[in-house]
Formats: C-alpha cells, structure tokens, sequence
C-alpha cells in the first residue's frame, strides 16, 4: 500500500455516474489536507487526514502543499499522423485561411498524402512518442481517430498504430474511425463512391477486426453533409461503432440535431453554435466538447461554454491535438484556455477536462476522477496556494510528480 499525507487540496473527488453538468460543475467536489491510499493500479481509500484510518503502509509520499488531481483526459485527438505542417502555419500567418489552404489541396488531404507514403513502424514510433509526451504532461486516458489515410489500407493502417499503442500504454485509449474527414482526391469526382467504400468496406472490416470503439465524421460545409453523416452514422452503428463527431467548426449545418438523433456519446468543436443547436442538445445524453486550442490556433471563434453550461450541459474540453488545426497536445494549457477564453471558472475547466472527457470517450469506469476502485493515475503538483493556480499559470505546467497504474513515473 502506497500513502500520500498532507494533500494540501485532493481535487475531484466522489463518484460519479453521469457527466457534471450546468450549476454543478462550479462546485467541483475537493477535500483539504485530504490523504491517500492506493493498493496495486487503484485507488483503495482517501479522506481528511483527521480521519485516517491505521494502515500498514509500505511508501509515504508527503504531498504538503500540494494539489492532487486525476491526470487528464483527452477525449478528441489526431495523434497519428506523419508530419507536421508548418508550411500552412506560415501561409496562414501570411493571410490564407485554413479553408483556402483545403481548397488549394493542403489541409488534411496534405496530410493524407504523407500518412500514405509513410511505413506503418515510422508511424507508430513517432507516434509512441508523442504519446510519451502528453503523459508526460498529465494526460491519463485518450481517444485517438483515424481520417489521415481515407483508404481501406491507409485508415486500417493507422487504426492498427493506435491498436499497437493500447498493447504497449497501459492508459485507457480509444480508437475512433473517422474515415469521413475529408473526400480524397482519387474519389474527388465521385464522393458517393467513396462514402459507399466507407459503408461497405471500411466499417465491416474494421469493426469485425476490433480496432475501432467510435466512428466519427467531420460534418462541415465543404466535407461531409449531415444527410451523409448520419448514413454513416448508421452503418458504423450496425456494427456497434458509436457516434462521437465533429459538427458546427466554422459553419453551423444542423449535424447536432442530427448527431443527437443518433444518440451520439459526444458532439465536439461547436465554435458555431446557434439557439436551435443548444436545444437540441438539452434533455439528451450527448456530451458538447469545445477545443479551445483549434480556436486559438486557427484564430476563429471559441466554443461559447457558457452559454452550453449556463443552459444546464455538461461540457468537456478536450485538446484536438493534430497537425493541422491544434499542434499541441497539452491539456494544461487547454484547461487555462477554457478558464481565460471560454469563461469558465477553474473548478468548471478542471469538471471539465477529468471526468466529463472521461464520460466523453467512454472510460469514466475506470479514470478521471478520485474515487475508490478507480485508476491510481494522478497529477501531483509543486506546492501551490490553490488549485487555481494550474490554469492561472497559463502556458507552462505546474505537475511535479505523477503517479501511472500506481507507480510514481
Ligand atoms: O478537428 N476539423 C477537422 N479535423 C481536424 C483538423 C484536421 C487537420 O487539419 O488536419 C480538427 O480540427
Ligand atoms: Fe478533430
């Protein structure tokens, strides 16, 4: 048994059978000058250290000061991919937008081109390694989509990256199908075509072969309709694949209506978020994601969270980490943006980055909170006067230990 004494403040606490929603992310469960107990990968029992039972007690490790917190959960990334795409980055700074930089066959269809050259153990490895990175920088538990291959080799190609990644990382992951990213360029003049390959081909084969938990589409004007969204929608779902898409990124076309109807576990970007949209999300189990680091970078609007939280949703945020519209994947600085950008207070930011992107990709069973049974998978900080201080600290990290299945890494 391994104890941490004197938590200064022990974040997130309790258990929690549905997302933290409306009024009740502002006040995020914590206990001052808590301890903590973990036995083996798990948690085995915490409390006020005025109420700590007697235990035989193997490691102690003193947390005076300090804020203990579950390591995050990124429930929205491209994480595979074969390279970066600074030339854009540069042709943006310069004034193109990352539609024009789509239209002129950069953007995704870019990536897809070097996705396609590259070999499956390149990928992987460098993968691996920004894998690496992001725990590194408290990330806990991730989901992971496909959509820089748009062929059945391609896609199946990246899909069994992230399916190597689950057998070497012992964090939950999730692999997402998102086929639907874009049209590529062989299938140019005949969209039905390759949706119908998608339908028939990728989704059976994929599925039966256990790579994908979630089957994603970018619905957006200049990709994929809704009416094409939800046909695959459906066929990913005959298969058990659950929807978890990206709708209302720079125009609002009526996929969350759409992706609700289809009971879809979440619905993420919302930079465009009309009253209609809300509404539907209301009384209804899907979950809103905002990726305030897509915003940033990208330089357009910031998923209005409050008015989401404000209308009683729970929201997650998550860090879009791809090479295109997010090349960062710390979750540090996302939970400063939710704070100074999205308007939301540190308990909400922090609500929203554990156990919301928890119930966002599925894994809240097992992570994203400090409850007994759970995952020992915690951040432990420098000393700190509050927890305030992580997402006030913006851009840098305040994490000085953490601990993965119960090991101190
Ligand atoms: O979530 N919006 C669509 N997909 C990604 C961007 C992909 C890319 O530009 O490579 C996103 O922002
Ligand atoms: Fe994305």
């Amino acid at each position: 048994m391994k104890l941490i004494t004197n938590i200064h403040q022990l974040l997130v606490t309790g258990t929690y059978e549905k997302p933290v929603k409306g009024n009740d992310m502002a006040t995020m469960p914590y206990i001052s000058n808590a301890y903590l107990m973990i036995k083996d990968d798990r948690i085995y029992q915490y409390g006020k250290m005025s109420d700590m039972p007697p235990t035989a007690i193997d490691e102690v490790i003193d947390a005076t000061g300090k804020i203990v917190l579950p390591m995050w959960c990124d429930s929205h990334t491209h994480l595979v991919y074969a390279a970066g795409r600074e030339n854009e980055f540069v042709d943006r700074i310069n004034g193109l937008s990352y539609e024009e930089i789509a239209q002129r066959g950069g953007g995704i269809l870019n990536s897809v081109e070097r996705l396609r050259e590259l070999d499956e153990d390149t990928l992987y490895e460098d993968a691996l390694k920004r894998l690496h990175e992001l725990i590194a920088l408290g990330t806990g538990a991730i989901e992971i989509k496909s959509g820089y291959g748009l062929s059945t080799e391609s896609e199946g190609k990246m899909l069994r990256v992230i399916a190597r990644l689950k057998k070497q990382v012992d964090i939950p992951i999730k692999a997402t199908l998102l086929a639907a990213h874009a049209i590529p360029k062989e299938y140019k003049d005949n969209r039905l075509k390759y949706i119908q390959l998608i339908v028939e081909e990728m989704i059976p084969a994929f599925a039966k072969a256990n790579l994908c938990d979630f089957i994603d589409v970018f619905c957006e004007s200049g990709y994929f309709t809704v009416s094409e969204m939800e046909e695959i929608l459906i066929a990913g779902k005959k298969y058990g694949l659950v929807p978890k898409v990206h709708v209302n990124q720079f125009n609002a076309i009526g996929g969350i209506q759409a992706a609700v109807n289809h009971q879809a576990l979440s619905v993420d970007h919302l930079e465009e978020l009309n009253a209609e949209d809300i509404d539907a999300l209301v009384n209804n189990a899907t979950i809103p994601v905002a990726l305030p680091g897509c915003s940033f970078f990208l330089n357009i609007p910031y998923t209005p969270a409050r008015r989401i939280i404000d209308a009683g949703l729970p929201i997650a945020i998550a860090t879009d980490y791809n090479p295109g519209s997010s090349p960062s994947g710390n979750m540090n600085f996302v939970v400063s943006q939710a704070c100074i950008q999205l308007k939301m207070t540190p308990e909400e930011a922090i609500i929203a980055a554990t156990i919301n992107g928890a119930f966002a990709m599925d894994v809240a069973s097992q992570t994203g909170s400090i409850t007994k049974g759970k995952k020992a998978n915690l951040i432990i900080t420098k000393p700190l006067d509050s927890f305030y201080a992580i997402p006030y600290r913006f851009g840098q990290h305040q994490i000085e230990q953490l601990i993965l299945n119960g090991k101190l890494l």
